[in-house]
């Protein structure tokens, strides 16, 4: 399927990036500033928690070894079943709410591109529509690790020349994607939370139509 060719679906907004790139807190900020506009919302992430996530969690913290292939199949797979399971991703924009994803197609673009090659992540994914708005947070990944801070033990992507890797496929991914459609915003993500917040709220709220205050506590 050619970008141009591909699905997008309205009221899905996803956010990409390395790890460590500050999407989480920037994902609880976004959930504070659609209650606070009343906007009927899902904050939502992959892996999920259901049971193709948890297994995919093993694999990453290294409990249990699986070859490439084997991991870009279940993120696929939980992907599936995130977006078209019974109250998963499709549900909800069909019942009018908006849905706000940590990670998703771009993510095993990336990662998965690096550690088995494009053509595989890039077929398993081909059927996903596409998010109304994907917001990229760039960050070199020198100062993304940095922030993962002194955790015990790092997931097994957690690693700088495999994080630079993955920041040239998003860049790759990014590129073969801007004909699809789906709007991209790149942020400079090495910026103060607040900074980032304000950006993102911005085009979140013209994206839904909606007044998004930058009231970051
Ligand atoms: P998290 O740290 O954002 O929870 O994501 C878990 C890890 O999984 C992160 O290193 C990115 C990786 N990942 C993939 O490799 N492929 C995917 O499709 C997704 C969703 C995540």
């Amino acid at each position: 399927m050619t970008a141009a060719s591909r699905e997008i679906l309205g009221r899905f907004i996803v956010l990409e990036g390395g790890d460590g790139a500050g999407t989480t807190t920037q994902l609880r900020l976004i959930g504070e500033a659609l209650t606070r506009a009343g906007a009927a919302h899902w904050i939502t992430s992959e892996p999920t928690a259901n049971p193709e996530g948890l297994l995919i969690r093993r694999i990453l913290s290294g409990e249990l070894a699986r070859e490439p292939g084997t991991l870009a199949r279940l993120f696929a797979a939980d992907r599936n079943e995130h977006l078209r399971g019974d109250g998963g991703i499709l549900d909800r924009i069909g019942r009018g709410e908006t849905v706000v994803c940590d990670r998703y197609v771009l993510s095993s673009l990336a990662y998965q591109g690096v550690a088995c090659g494009m053509a595989l992540p890039a077929e398993l994914n081909s059927g996903f529509p596409l998010p109304e708005l994907l917001i990229y947070f760039d960050l070199p990944p020198e100062q993304s690790l940095g922030r993962l801070g002194d955790r015990e033990r790092l997931d097994i992507f957690e690693e700088l020349s495999f994080q630079e890797r993955v920041r040239s496929a998003y860049l790759e991914a990014l590129a073969l994607l801007s004909s699809s459609g789906m709007r991209i915003l790149r942020i400079d993500a090495s910026r103060s939370v607040a900074e980032v917040s304000r950006d993102i709220l911005g085009a979140i709220g013209e994206t839904l139509g909606l007044s998004l205050g930058d009231d970051v506590r």
